[in-house]
């Protein structure tokens, strides 16, 4: 089982790399963004932002118009984005909850136009936890053939790079330590490393999903290369973001990002239940 409550005194302790995070990342940040603002509904529709953090992507969907819900573990993540929605304005519903079980926080099913989850992915150790999350968002998206589920995974392989980088004895000196994060993706209790394989199995495995895009957020620029670009003017920083969102959801593109972005979007008949697909479909 996941150690929520490491989970959660991990981000409140550093909060302030949480919210610098997508500055160090542009790339992840405007693929991101750039790639869920392709496929969601035009706002005012409703959002759910499961796992925002301070708020960075519930934040910009705000000030575009959207009505957003954020939701995070971490409370002193979620204060962060108060304080700065309160400062520009913005009104965001704001709550604390385990993206597992939203029961206390929503209710009702069938509310939202869109679900990101964008984040708690990365720490439930368990199948059955990541199933979970994944059941409570398409629990509470209204069931329409427009209504979009976002998730994105910390890829397997970005683990690997970052030891080769940091500390490369340790893949010798612990290996039984990292066969078994190779066979399960999980990082102690804390969090879980996924290969795009196991991100289409768990998609495939709701039938209700249909998988529209998955992709690489770094693409290429993987292992921190994305990082020299930074500091590059607006409109060279925006030819390097093209080239990523061209290849980013090839095969190279998805094995040497850090982090994975899946799309799908709910199966409704024209009676608008959600119809069960076959496995070939997605
Ligand atoms: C790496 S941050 C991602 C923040 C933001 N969504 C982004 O993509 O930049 C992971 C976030 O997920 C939250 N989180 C992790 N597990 C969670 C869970 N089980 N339920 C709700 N939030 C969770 C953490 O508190 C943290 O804010």
């Amino acid at each position: 089982m996941t150690d929520i409550t490491g989970v959660q005194t991990l981000y409140d302790k550093f909060r302030h790399d949480e919210w610098d995070r997508l500055e160090l990342h542009r790339i992840e940040y405007h693929v991101t963004l750039t790639t869920i603002l392709k496929y969601l509904p035009p706002p005012p529709a409703l959002v759910a932002d499961i796992g925002g953090g301070p708020g960075r992507y519930s934040l910009e969907l705000a000030r575009r118009g959207y009505r957003v819900t954020l939701i995070d573990l971490s409370s002193v993540l979620l204060d962060m984005a108060r304080t700065k929605a309160q400062c520009e304005g913005l009104n965001i519903v704001i709550a604390q909850a385990n993206a597992c079980d939203l029961s206390q926080v929503v209710p009702e099913n069938d509310v939202f136009d869109a679900v990101l989850l964008l984040g708690p992915l990365y720490h439930l150790v368990q199948l059955s936890e990541r199933r979970q999350a994944m059941a409570e968002a398409l629990r509470i998206l209204k069931k329409n053939s427009t209504s979009l589920l976002c998730t994105s995974y910390i890829s397997q392989l970005a683990h690997f790079r970052d030891i080769a980088t940091k500390d490369p004895a340790r893949l010798a000196n612990q290996s039984q330590f990292y066969r078994d994060l190779l066979q399960t993706g999980n990082y102690k209790q804390l969090s879980y490393h996924a290969r795009p394989g196991d991100v289409r199995s768990l998609i495939q495995s709701f039938p209700e999903l249909q998988l529209l895009e998955l992709r690489g957020c770094e693409g290429f620029l993987g292992g921190r290369l994305n990082e020299n670009i930074n500091q590059l003017p607006e409109h060279e920083f925006e030819a390097w973001l093209q080239l990523v969102l061209e290849t980013g959801a090839d095969e190279e593109g998805l094995a040497s990002s850090d982090h994975l972005l899946a799309i799908s979007r709910l199966i409704i008949s024209s009676q608008g239940e959600q119809v069960v697909q076959s496995i070939d479909e997605s």
